[in-house]
């Protein structure tokens, strides 16, 4: 399982090298880990009307969902900032509504990683069970 994760996050870096952050100069790599264990990339792109840049763990989550993945086990994110990095709330409450209580490996370049269940990051989240 060390395996995985650590493979995950060099997924995440490796997406991370392509990222647009021209603006923020704040560049960020996800790797969402699907139930069958695909690994699905994405990273963050900014554009000039700021408001329209889409952060990196919604790139992966779209593109996973769009290739027809619906289980999810894991995501690590890697950018670099002294502690690692939390996804925004936007994010997590994607993350909550499309792949529930996963794993969140958040990581930065200096190697430190820690791992938190998303429910820790989305207490008493809005989701369908309320419609
Ligand atoms: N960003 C992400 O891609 N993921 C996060 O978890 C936090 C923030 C992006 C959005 C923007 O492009 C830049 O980082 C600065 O906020």
């Amino acid at each position: 399982m060390a395996d995985s994760i650590s493979a995950l996050i060099d997924a995440a870096l490796k997406a991370r090298a392509n990222a647009v952050a021209r603006f923020s100069g704040f560049a960020v790599g996800a790797a969402l880990q699907a139930g069958g264990g695909a690994v699905h990339s994405g990273c963050n792109v900014e554009n000039a009307s700021y408001g329209l840049s889409m952060c990196a763990e919604r790139v992966a989550l779209f593109k996973a969902v769009s290739e027809g993945a619906r289980e999810f086990r894991r995501i690590a994110i890697v950018s670099q900032s002294e502690k690692p990095a939390t996804p925004c709330g936007a994010c997590r409450q994607l993350l909550w509504e499309f792949c529930g209580d996963i794993e969140v490996v958040l990581s930065n370049l200096d190697g430190a990683t820690e791992t938190i269940q998303l429910a820790t990051l989305v207490p008493r989240p809005f989701d369908a069970s309320f419609l």
